[in-house]
């Protein structure tokens, strides 16, 4: 899978590549940020700035990609560096593996969620017929950096949104990376110090490289990783279709969905009840109430019977906990018991 290295090796990454065979892909946003100033090997290369929106997250700002390359008349020796948040490393790795067959692409994640989640795992691809993330191939970066210095300027809900997703990673570790439960509801949510979370997000991702190394091309082993995400998702496509200012994101939805199904998992696999306490603590504190009500219920439920996880159709499916580090996949809800999650997190 990926390998991670820091600014101060990115120069020797790029002297492997012939000059003139390298090009670059960034996030419009960053234009200005004090962050870009420090890559300055980059700022002398070719650069396409895009727009980083959902809706932009399309076929044609690939074939943008794919004709800057082109123009740029990169090889197939070639490399594609992609500075960004998801959307931005997604559709950049994508591009890349697919010209000409595919070249090497580096990642520089600028988000939290980016960091943890997106730039690692090899998953690359776009949105096709308003289906999020509907065509791609696996294709891991030859290389990510990793440079909290970006973090400095993410909005909070930005930066909670990738924590959430932190939160799964602590509670599936199996391999108790210095009880990295623990230090992750340690961790300072109020002053959200990079520098601080650095440790933390090299741990998270050591974990996520652990399982999806094990099991490249979601098998079962990575199941494991869809902890909180049956309810979570159902929770994000709901909001999706309300009010655009109630919108959640990703990983505000997954640490709902957290909340669930670790009800769950002491009703089912018999978790003890300490993680959850933990979690709705932290959940209160920062995350603030979920913004549902009992009549979304029986939607939200509708939503999880048609989840495409689900093995048998009307089903609902689930990774569970039977303690903290101890994931169990396909584990099957009835409808009575999503109701009951549901309550409960509707009552927090
Ligand atoms: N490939 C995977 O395994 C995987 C995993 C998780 C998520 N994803 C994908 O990632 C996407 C979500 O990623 P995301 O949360 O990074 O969203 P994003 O890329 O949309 O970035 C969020 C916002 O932050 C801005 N931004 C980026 N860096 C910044 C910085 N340093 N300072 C200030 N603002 C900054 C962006 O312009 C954007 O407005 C989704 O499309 C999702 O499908 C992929
Ligand atoms: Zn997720």
């Amino acid at each position: 899978m990926s390998n991670q290295a820091t600014n101060k090796d990115l120069q020797s990454l790029l002297n492997r590549y012939e000059k003139g065979q390298i090009c670059v892909v960034a996030d419009k946003t960053l234009i200005r940020h004090d962050c870009w100033n420090r890559y300055e090997a980059l700022r002398e290369m070719p650069v396409l700035w895009l727009e980083t929106d959902e809706a932009h997250k399309s076929i044609e700002t690939v074939a943008r990609i794919w004709d800057f390359l082109f123009e740029n008349d990169i090889t197939r020796s070639g490399l594609l560096v992609c500075v960004g948040g998801g959307v931005l490393t997604d559709i950049g790795g994508f591009a890349a593996a697919t010209y000409k067959r595919g070249i090497d692409y580096i990642n520089i994640p600028t988000t939290l969620l980016a960091m943890i989640d997106a730039s690692s795992g090899g998953k690359t691809g776009c949105n096709y017929r308003g289906l999020k993330n509907s065509i791609g191939v696996f294709a891991a970066p030859a290389e990510t950096i990793i440079d909290t210095q970006w973090l400095h300027t993410l909005p909070p809900r930005q930066f909670l949104s990738g924590y959430g997703e932190m939160l799964k990673t602590g509670l599936i570790d199996s391999s108790d990376f210095n009880g990295l439960w623990s230090r992750l509801c340690s961790y300072d949510l109020e002053r959200m110090d990079p520098d601080e979370l650095e440790p933390l997000i090299q741990d998270c991702i050591a974990v996520k490289e652990k399982i999806v190394t094990a099991d490249p091309r979601e098998g079962g082993l990575r199941k494991v990783l869809n902890l909180g995400h049956t309810f979570g998702h159902a929770l994000e496509e709901l909001s999706l279709q309300g009010e655009p200012e109630k919108i959640l994101l990703h990983g505000y939805a997954v640490v709902y969905g957290l909340i669930a199904e670790l009800y769950l998992s002491i009703v089912k696999p018999g978790c003890p009840s300490e993680p959850l306490q933990q979690l709705t603590q932290i959940v209160l504190h920062t995350y603030g109430k979920p913004d549902c009500k009992c009549s979304d219920r029986e939607r939200l439920i509708a939503k999880m019977q048609q989840d495409k996880k689900n093995e048998h159709a009307g089903e609902i499916n689930c990774t569970l906990l039977k303690d903290v580090g101890q994931p169990v996949i396909n584990q099957v809800i009835t409808k009575q018991e999503a109701e009951e999650a549901l309550d409960y997190l509707f009552s927090i």
